[in-house]
């Protein structure tokens, strides 16, 4: 099983990952850390971006479950000097049981799956986050204990974190809303794919209808990795989709504040919201850990 797009699982898949993810970080929780569950099983990551929750979380994931990590970044690789992606998947398929990929371009990861007899996880490209949108899904479920038929509010940058988003929401039977300005929305594809298969998902470039009666805020960063070089049109274009005390007040009353890290505090969310008891932020990245552990539990055991 690879793991490239939220829309390689079906809703029963995530339901499943889902309460397998509570039921470990309950485990936890108890004192239980150190399993043999993947004893023998060994990760690859591979990194062309910086990375601090998806790299820490999957190895201690691995390492807690038994199992071993390598993780390698694209440039100290022979990737790095021009050796194809075709015969890099062939060889490291003998090496080793999965390997995990953060990439620039998604179709690099797709190309990689394609030659490869292991399965390969995206751990977030230029148009996916998959990993995210569970630890997002188990995330809003803790908080608001189902997901079907919630109003989710993204305001921002229609990137890969929304894209993914849009993806879980719609396996949940969640609404989502997108406030992006024009040239800013979802990728075309997904949303295809989110309405044939029955998804409610609206784009608008009004952050208050978004964000009106919504059980969850979500935002993510003006410039992602790989868009720097148009930070500045960027950060200009975007300057009023933020989350801050007024957009909050424009939710529910219980609303949560959602936010996959890394923030950037008086950009796109202020600091007393990040702070905020709606905040649900810093259990967002813990769930990083107990929904990954899930997944590699179903991929590898
Ligand atoms: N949210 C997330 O993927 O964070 P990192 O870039 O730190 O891995
Ligand atoms: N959209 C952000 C997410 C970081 C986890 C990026 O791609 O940089």
């Amino acid at each position: 099983m690879d793991f490239i797009s939220i829309f390689d699982i079906s809703p029963a898949d995530l339901k499943e990952i889902l309460e397998e993810s509570a039921r470990l970080k309950r485990r936890r929780a108890s004192g239980e850390r150190q399993t043999d569950e993947l004893r023998g099983r060994t990760l690859l990551m591979i990194f062309e971006k910086p990375s601090t929750r998806t790299r820490v979380s999957f190895e201690v994931a691995m390492r807690e479950l038994g199992g071993s990590v390598i993780s390698l970044s694209w440039n100290e690789m022979q990737l790095g000097r021009g050796e194809r992606i075709k015969e890099t998947a062939k060889v490291l398929s003998s090496y080793v049981d999965a390997v995990c990929i953060r990439a620039f371009s998604h179709e690099k990861v797709e190309e990689f799956a394609e030659h490869a007899t292991i399965p390969t996880i995206n751990a977030l490209t230029d148009r996916e986050h998959p990993c995210q949108t569970l630890a997002d899904m188990l995330t809003i479920k803790e908080r608001k204990g189902s997901l079907k038929g919630l109003k989710v509010a993204w305001i921002g940058d229609g990137n890969n974190v929304c894209n993914s988003l849009i993806g879980g929401c719609t396996l949940c039977g969640a609404e989502i809303w997108i406030a992006c300005p024009k040239g800013y929305e979802p990728d075309a594809e997904i949303m295809r794919k989110a309405h044939e298969i029955g998804g409610n998902v609206h784009v608008c470039d009004d952050v208050m209808e978004a964000a009106e009666d919504a059980d969850v805020l979500y935002t993510d960063v003006w410039v992602s990795m790989g868009d720097e070089r148009d930070s500045a049109r960027r950060k200009n274009d975007l300057r009023s989709y933020q989350i801050n005390q007024n957009v909050l007040r424009n939710a529910k009353e219980d609303a949560i504040v959602m936010h996959c890290m890394p923030v950037h505090v008086g950009e796109e969310m202020t600091e007393d919201v990040l702070y905020c008891e709606q905040s649900a932020v810093l259990q967002q990245a813990e769930n990083r850990l107990h929904t990954q552990k899930a997944l590699l539990m179903r991929i590898l055991s």
